[in-house]
């Protein structure tokens, strides 16, 4: 496995797997990496003949300073775990090398139309058009044949899709499905930030979601959003962000069960001082 830290190694090393006519599988990451990301890389690994691995935390992406400076960081670790899924690069790169100084500073902007101003694009402004910002450098550098993303991340899969369809992106966007700790809590690098007695309690989580599918049939959409919105209210240690249900394609909610055929529930709520996002299909 080979460490790649500057954008010219890069662009050389895949054009080179591309000259030979190898197909290349990518997975962006932020590190930290836990089985959720494990699964994914897994998945790139047997469908490509080369898989690639970026790990860089993307300051563009963060609306919140502390919540980047807070963020994990453990590239060493990362590495040990990649070398032995069999991955052929990694890509760690400093901000400076993928951005120059008035990047960082001018409000980059994509057009989403609507995608980004519900739920995660709502709470976080400017989030996703940084993840847009960061995943297109990363694919123009790589051009790679497919690309992994976690479910967990609902809406930014959407986005994904929407930014290659308008950059004309020949890559193809593989969504995968969300890996869970044994209790049900969705896998993520925030997990790590919880104390022990949050992380138990944050399975709570996912029990009330795939419980609230149950009750789909019976009830409205608005009657099972504030079913799901009591069942946290019992303990200060939750505090919900939002809990929406969308059409799984537009993003927007939906009032009836019946206006999509394709409906999702997407949470976010705080456990003690870590937002967590998890979701479910109804
Ligand atoms: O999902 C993530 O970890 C990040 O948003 C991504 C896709 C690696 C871009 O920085």
């Amino acid at each position: 496995m080979q460490i790649i830290n500057t954008k010219q190694e890069l662009v050389k090393q895949m054009a080179a797997c591309v000259r030979q006519g190898k197909t290349i599988g990518f997975v962006p990451t932020m590190g930290a990496l836990h089985a959720g990301h494990a699964s994914l890389v897994k998945q790139a690994c047997a469908e490509n003949e080369v898989c690639v691995v970026s790990v860089f935390v993307n300051p563009t992406q963060f609306n919140n300073k502390e919540d980047l400076l807070k963020y994990p960081r453990n590239l060493t670790k990362d590495a040990e775990l990649l070398a032995d899924l069999g991955v052929h690069f990694v890509f760690a790169p400093t901000p400076e090398e993928m951005y120059s100084p008035d990047e960082m500073e001018q409000e980059f902007s994509f057009d989403f139309a609507g995608l980004d101003q519900v739920m995660e694009g709502k709470m976080r402004p400017g989030h996703f058009n940084g993840v847009a910002q960061i995943v297109s450098k990363l694919f123009y550098a790589i051009e790679p044949t497919r690309s992994y993303f976690g479910e967990k991340d609902f809406q930014q899969v959407a986005i994904i899709r929407d930014m290659v369809k308008q950059l004309n992106i020949p890559v193809e966007i593989i969504a995968c499905p969300i890996i869970r700790e044994e209790s049900g809590l969705a896998r993520s690098s925030r997990n790590e930030l919880l104390s022990a007695e949050e992380r138990k309690k944050a399975a709570l989580i996912s029990q009330v979601l795939s419980k609230s599918v149950n009750f789909a049939k019976e009830m409205s959409v608005e009657e099972v959003k504030n079913w799901v919105n009591d069942q946290f209210k019992s303990d200060d240690t939750f505090k919900m962000d939002y809990y929406d249900i969308v059409d799984g394609n537009s993003l927007q909610s939906v009032s009836s069960w019946d206006e999509s055929d394709y409906i999702v529930g997407c949470i976010a709520i705080y456990c003690g001082k870590i937002r967590l996002i998890d979701n479910i299909h109804y």
